[in-house]
């Protein structure tokens, strides 16, 4: 457990779940100002009632998650343990609470941006626990989707390609999956933002500007990282990913959200990031 004290009279007391992951880390930076009681897994089990002792909070930022999707089909009592089991946890708290969701509690048929009101219809497991979680994470909760989440750190699709394109000429990748691929630091910027305006609780769709598919995606990581690596495009069908994913899953809000940056420029910071701890 990690226990940042700055400013004791005018800081938050901000508890961050699942700090050791690529959002909770972000999150870490962009609340630096508060008092920051970051818990990891090992400190702070989700699954599992709050552990005893903890001050009174602020707010909670809730990033802990079973992030795994394929792995959510054939273990999802296990996942709705840890994504819907968690935010009711985090709940328990008793402070306003920031839980964080996914585009993947829509099944991809619209065909346009997904704002709030449109209706969630999840396709996996895990998208099933994402939005179930949503739910428990109570009244006093804003619910921040996102997509496609990449950054630095952790198991995410920019450093899968960075270590593929650097061993092989070519890698296959999905072309008929389109989303906003969104860099953690903007997402817990404008998650900041969102506490900070005093918007209400709901739902918010927070994800990068832009959209591509995981191919297009690909390309840019290997050109911004001067990779020679061809893309071969393929359908998700001849990929065969255990969970049925969206094939549309573009996020934009109806209700005035803090805006991110084009998912272009998460790209560059990221891949400058990487560079600068290598
Ligand atoms: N990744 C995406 O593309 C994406 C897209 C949309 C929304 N989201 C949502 O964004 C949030 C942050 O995701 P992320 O990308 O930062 O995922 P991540 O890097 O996998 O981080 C999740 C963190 O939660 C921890 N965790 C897992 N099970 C836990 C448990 N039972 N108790 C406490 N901590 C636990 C993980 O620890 P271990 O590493 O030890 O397992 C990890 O540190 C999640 O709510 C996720 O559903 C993610």
């Amino acid at each position: 457990m990690e226990h940042d004290d700055t400013d004791p009279v005018s800081a938050r007391r901000v508890l961050i779940t699942g700090a050791g992951g690529q959002l909770g880390q972000a999150l870490r930076r962009a609340f630096a100002g508060d008092e920051v009681i970051a818990l990891t897994r090992a400190d702070w089990d989700v699954s599992f009632p709050p552990p005893p002792g903890l001050p009174p909070l602020d707010l909670v930022l809730h990033a802990a998650a079973w992030t795994n999707v394929d792995g959510a089909e054939d273990d999802p009592q296990a996942a709705a343990a840890v994504n819907v089991g968690g935010s009711a946890h985090a709940a328990e708290l008793g402070a306003p609470v920031v839980a964080f969701s996914s585009d993947y509690v829509f099944d991809g048929r619209k065909g346009a941006p997904y704002v709030e009101s449109d209706g969630p219809s999840p396709l996996s497991a895990y998208g099933r626990t994402k939005l179930h979680g949503e739910a428990a994470a109570g009244e006093r909760a804003w619910v921040v989707r996102s997509s496609w989440l990449f950054g630095p750190t952790g198991h995410n699709f920019v450093r899968t390609m960075l270590r593929l394109g650097a061993e092989r000429d070519e890698v296959s990748v999905v072309d008929d999956q389109r989303g906003c691929p969104t860099y953690v630091g903007h997402l817990a910027a404008a998650t900041r933002e969102l506490v900070d305006g005093g918007a209400p609780f709901g739902v918010w769709h927070l994800a990068a500007a832009g959209e591509c598919t995981w191919a297009g995606f690909a390309e840019a990581i290997f050109a911004q990282a001067g990779l020679d690596c061809r893309v071969r495009r393929v359908t998700t069908a001849q990929f065969g990913a255990r969970a049925p994913r969206p094939a549309y899953s573009v996020l934009r809000s109806e209700k005035g959200a803090p805006e991110l940056p084009h998912w272009r420029e998460g790209l560059a910071e990221c891949i400058a990031r990487i560079g600068a701890a290598t």
